[in-house]
């Protein structure tokens, strides 16, 4: 499968930046082909401009040359996965940007959907699962990205996985690193 990679974070050689190395190097271990949009480093714009606000009277919209672009990367790939740092109990904003602009009416929802079979959320957080689930950040991020973004635009089979303890140094980023490994190596299973 062709796989999208979808990174979010100001530093390639970040934590984040070696996690989506280890997903794609699974990905690519199980055949697949994986192709990265690191938002950062290609100075993705976030910020919706009128060129690309939906027109909720017409489906013919053509959107910015720059989203027309992003969009044609989302469609040529069959599956996707966002690797980001949770920010605030949420992901960061160039991500929530790209899924503003891109994920557009009659492209992802409206008259079309998206098409691929399978997305993935990784999220690396400093904190750990107890107190996600304390305040209930785990049911919100999850109902939020999968359920609201990737089921709403037609991706039926959307997960998220958490690595957790992101910040805790010692063998913490090389069993992060092995995790993600083993993701992409998974990614397709059962498909
Ligand atoms: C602006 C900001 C907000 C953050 N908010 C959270 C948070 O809500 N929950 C959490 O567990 N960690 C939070 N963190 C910690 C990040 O998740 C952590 O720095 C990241 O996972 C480490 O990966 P990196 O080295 O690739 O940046 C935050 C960090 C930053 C910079």
């Amino acid at each position: 499968m062709k796989i999208l990679v979808v990174m979010a974070h100001p530093r390639r050689d970040s934590l984040t930046g070696q996690i989506t190395d280890a997903v794609m190097s699974g990905l690519e271990v199980a055949g697949h082909e994986a192709e990265l949009a690191d938002l950062y480093s290609e100075g993705f714009d976030p910020l919706i401009m009128p060129p690309d606000e939906p027109d909720w009277g017409s489906k013919d919209k053509t959107y910015s040359p720059e989203v027309q672009s992003e969009i044609a990367r989302l469609e040529r790939n069959e599956g996707m996965i966002l690797v980001f740092p949770i920010w605030w109990w949420s992901f960061p904003a160039i991500l929530k940007g790209w899924i503003d602009r891109v994920w557009n009416k009659d492209v992802a929802y409206g008259s079309r959907f998206l098409k691929h079979k399978r997305a993935l959320a990784i999220g690396l957080s400093a904190s750990d699962g107890p107190t996600y689930a304390k305040r209930g950040y785990d049911t919100a991020i999850e109902t939020q990205i999968v359920t609201g973004i990737f089921d709403f635009c037609g991706i039926a089979d959307g997960r998220f996985a958490y690595l957790h303890h992101s910040t805790d140094g010692g063998e913490r980023p090389a069993e992060m690193i092995q995790e993600a490994y083993e993701m992409g190596r998974a990614f397709s299973d059962g498909l």
